[in-house]
C-alpha cells in the first residue's frame, strides 16, 4: 500500500519550511569562486587548534572509556563549574542548579520555545531578529509580535504598546526575546538605558526576558554594557533567562552551549533535553572545559577582537568608498559581533538581488529571513568575519557593481 505520509504530518510542522538561509547556502557550495558574506562563520584563523589537539589527545588517552559512555543530561559537572566561573567574570552569579549545558545555542532556543509556548501564544521580538530563533519558536506555532529595531537597540516603547494592545485582548506575551549584544542580523547593541527600560517593562507587566548573547565577548569598539541578566540579578529579580553558546567563543563545530535561569526553569529544560538528545556528547563538553580552564581566554579574546576589528573597519571603509550611499541606501556601524545590516531602496527585492549577485560571484543573506511576519525585502545581512581581507574588499566591489547593474536593468 502506498502511504500518504504528507497527510499525517503534525499540525506543528506540516507547513514548516526550516531554515531558509540553509537552502541558499547549498546554492553556493558548488562554486568556489563565490565570495560569501552570507554565513555566520567565525574565521578558522582564530581557531585554537594546537591547544585543542593537545587537550584532545590527553583526553582520549586518559578518559577514552568515559568519553564513549553516556553522560548526565544536565551536562558534565566540570563544564558547568567552568561555565559558572566564566560567567562570574561578567558579573553573573549562578550555581549548578541554574545551568543546563545544551547541544548549542540552537538547542537552547528550541528548549525555550518548547518550555513556554502553546500554539497561538504571543511573543515579543525585534524586527529583524535572529532567523534561527524564528525557526526554533515556529515549531510551537506562536504569534510573533514584532517591533522595528532602533539604532540603540529594541524599541522598548514599541514593545510596551504591543503589550498594552495584547492586554486589551486579555492576552499577555509569554516572553520577550532579544539579542542585545551585536545582534544577529543587524550588529546593533542595546544601550544601557534601554536594557534598564526593558527590565522595568518586564517587571511592570510580569513578562520574562530571553537574552540570547552569543557575541558578547566580541566587542571591537566602545565600553561593555552589562548583560540584562546581571542587571536583573542586581535588582534581586529572576525575570531573565540567558542563552549562550560556545560557537563564537570557541568554535561552532563542538555544538555546545548553555542556558542559565531559575532552578525550576532549568530543571524542566533538562527534562525536555532528555526527550530530545538525551545528552550532549561528553567529548565535546570536555573540549569546551579545556578551552575555558586550560586556555588563557582573555589574551585569546583580545586577539580575536583585534583581528575582527580590522576586518570590520576594512569592510566599513570599503563600503564608504564603493557602495551607493543616500537615496535609500544605508548600513549599520556595529561595535562588535560578526554582522552588519545593509538597507537598500524599497524597490529592490534582495532575494532577487541575491540570485543576480551569485552571477557576480558574491553572496549575502537576503534580509527577509529575519522577519517573522510582514517580511521586509530591502535588506541584506552581511558577515565580515569569515572571508579574507582581500575577499572582503573584492566582495564589496562586486556587490556595488551588481547593485548598479540591477538599477540599470530595472
Ligand atoms: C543570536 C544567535 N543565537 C543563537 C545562535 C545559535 O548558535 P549555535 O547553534 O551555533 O550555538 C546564533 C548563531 O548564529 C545566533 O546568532
Amino acid at each position: 500500500m502506498k502511504q500518504d505520509w504528507v497527510s499525517r504530518f503534525s499540525d506543528n510542522v506540516k507547513d514548516f519550511e526550516g531554515y531558509s538561509i540553509g537552502k541558499l547556502f547549498k546554492m553556493m557550495d558548488d562554486d568556489p569562486e563565490i565570495i560569501s558574506l552570507a554565513g555566520g562563520l567565525p574565521s578558522p584563523e582564530m581557531f585554537t587548534t594546537d591547544e585543542i589537539r593537545l587537550a584532545s589527545k590527553r583526553n582520549l588517552t586518559d578518559n577514552a572509556e568515559k568519553i564513549m559512555q553516556y553522560s548526565p543530561t544536565r551536562g558534565e559537572k566540570t563544564l558547568i563549574e567552568a561555565v559558572i566561573q566564566f560567567l562570574e567574570k561578567d558579573n553573573v552569579r549562578v550555581s549548578e542548579e541554574n545551568v543546563v549545558i545544551t547541544s548549542s545555542g540552537q538547542q537552547g532556543l528550541d528548549l525555550t520555545g518548547r518550555l513556554f509556548l502553546n500554539p497561538g501564544d504571543a511573543i515579543i521580538i525585534d524586527r529583524p531578529t535572529f532567523a534561527g530563533a524564528i525557526v526554533a519558536f515556529q515549531m510551537e506555532r506562536p504569534e510573533f509580535v514584532g517591533v522595528t529595531m532602533e539604532q540603540d537597540g529594541s524599541n522598548i516603547d514599541g514593545f510596551k504598546e504591543k503589550i498594552e494592545g495584547l492586554k486589551r485582548q486579555n492576552r499577555k506575551p509569554k516572553f520577550i526575546y532579544v539579542v542585545p549584544d551585536f545582534q544577529n542580523p543587524t550588529g546593533i547593541t542595546m544601550s544601557l538605558k534601554k536594557r534598564e527600560a526593558l527590565l522595568e517593562l518586564s517587571y511592570q507587566y510580569d513578562i520574562p526576558i530571553i537574552e540570547d548573547s552569543p557575541y558578547r565577548h566580541l566587542r571591537y569598539y566602545g565600553e561593555t554594557t552589562p548583560s540584562i541578566f546581571s542587571l536583573d540579578q542586581e535588582m534581586g529579580g529572576s525575570n531573565v533567562i540567558g542563552l549562550y553558546t560556545f560557537s563564537k567563543l570557541f568554535c561552532p563545530g563542538m555544538r555546545v552551549g548553555f542556558n542559565i535561569g531559575p532552578k525550576d526553569v532549568i530543571e524542566l529544560m533538562t527534562n525536555i533535553k532528555e526527550g530530545s538528545v538525551l545528552t550532549t556528547p561528553k567529548y565535546n563538553q570536555d573540549m569546551c572545559t579545556a578551552f575555558l580552564t586550560e586556555m588563557d581566554t582573555e589574551p585569546y579574546f583580545k586577539k580575536c577582537r583585534a583581528y575582527y576589528r580590522e576586518k570590520l573597519q576594512l569592510f566599513l571603509d570599503t563600503m564608504a568608498d564603493h557602495f551607493p550611499d543616500g537615496d535609500g541606501f544605508s548600513w549599520t556601524q556595529p561595535e562588535g559581533g560578526l554582522f552588519l545590516w545593509v538597507t537598500v531602496p524599497e524597490k529592490i527585492d534582495t532575494l532577487q538581488l541575491f540570485h543576480e549577485a551569485i552571477k557576480f560571484k558574491v553572496a549575502f543573506v537576503p534580509g527577509n529571513a529575519f522577519f517573522a511576519e510582514n517580511h521586509e525585502k530591502n535588506h541584506m545581512r552581511i558577515n565580515f568575519s569569515y572571508p579574507s581581507k582581500e575577499q572582503l574588499t573584492e566582495a564589496v566591489k562586486r556587490l556595488s557593481v551588481c547593485i548598479q547593474d540591477h538599477g540599470r536593468v530595472k
